[in-house]
């Protein structure tokens, strides 16, 4: 595994396991103390409640020392360089977890930095979502491998990083977009090599309806991520017939868990009361965001 958690591939089909069992035995009440003494940095460029909850508590918990920046304070980039901030903070802090708008960002920092460096979500990936999701997964079906998710949305961070989760983990991925706003084929050929030993697969289509049939799990996310708030009126329009809603629900498998990587939009791309559907598992997806965190962290730490 390498040092940094900048993408998913980052980490091998195997780590992926390793990493959301961990985050199942310390939900129920192992203990680490593999932080101790040491102090992780939380550099935050966009808004942030589960990511930077998750990481804070979960640093707290294995015995180390949360240090939140928030969007206003660094200036990553502008009022100093990438370089430079790299710098400083890696010789003072031991491990370092941004949110940011480019990929390239947090890559050009990862360079710089000699301690690892954890992306907490950017444009073009959200690794740690996708951690909690395969930890949740795991917890909600008898078998992760050879089951079938329906992403219905964009092809955007977090469906590009769970394609990758999934199909590492030997799940079968379909993800239901309108034109123009589909996922790259290169995460699909990508995806779909990285889990060339697991018998998973990523595959994409437009129409929403035949994504769910016998889905296992219907997963969606924000039509305009942060940062697309200008576009928010075209996306709501392209994406219309693909609102996930009680109905879209009955057409899947008769026991369909729905995801959610929130914060949601009812009445865009979810209906109203769809977070509280007894089918509903966004709530503890949103707990193993913490639990998945800190064993990734456990993962990186052990290993430096
Ligand atoms: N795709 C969303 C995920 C939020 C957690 C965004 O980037 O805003």
């Amino acid at each position: 595994m390498n040092n940094h958690f900048l993408k998913f591939k980052d980490i091998s089909t195997y780590d992926i396991n390793e990493i959301t069992d961990r985050a199942i035995e310390l939900k129920s009440g192992s203990q680490s103390n593999v932080l101790s003494n040491l102090s992780a940095v939380l550099l935050f460029e966009k808004p942030s409640l589960r990511t930077k909850l998750g990481f804070w508590v979960g640093v707290q918990k294995l015995g180390g020392n949360p240090l939140y920046f928030g969007p206003e304070e660094v200036g990553l980039g502008s009022r100093e360089s990438v370089r430079d901030v790299s710098s400083v903070i890696s010789r003072i802090a031991d491990i370092i977890i941004i949110r940011t708008f480019e990929h390239e960002k947090i890559h050009e920092f990862s360079k710089y930095s000699s301690v690892p460096v954890i992306n907490a979500l950017t444009d073009h990936e959200h690794p740690c979502q996708a951690l909690a999701d395969i930890q949740t997964i795991k917890e909600n079906l008898t078998e992760i491998k050879g089951s079938k998710v329906a992403f219905i949305g964009d092809g955007n961070n977090v469906s590009r990083s769970l394609s990758y989760a999934l199909a590492g983990s030997g799940a079968n991925l379909v993800i239901a977009s309108p034109n123009n706003y589909q996922i790259d084929d290169k995460t699909i050929d990508c995806a779909n090599r990285y889990a060339i030993n697991t018998g998973g697969s990523v595959t994409k289509i437009s129409d929403p309806k035949k994504a769910v049939l016998n889905a296992d799990i219907i997963y969606t996310d924000v039509w305009a991520s942060m940062g697309q708030e200008k576009e928010q009126e075209i996306r709501k329009a392209a994406f219309e017939r693909y609102q996930v809603n009680e109905n879209l629900l009955d057409m899947a498998s008769k026991n369909v868990k729905f995801m959610h990587d929130l914060p949601a939009h009812p009445n865009e791309e979810i209906s109203e009361n769809l977070l509280y559907d007894e089918r509903s598992i966004v709530f503890p997806q949103s707990e193993n965001r913490m639990w998945s965190q800190m064993a990734l962290i456990e993962k990186i730490i052990k290993r430096k």
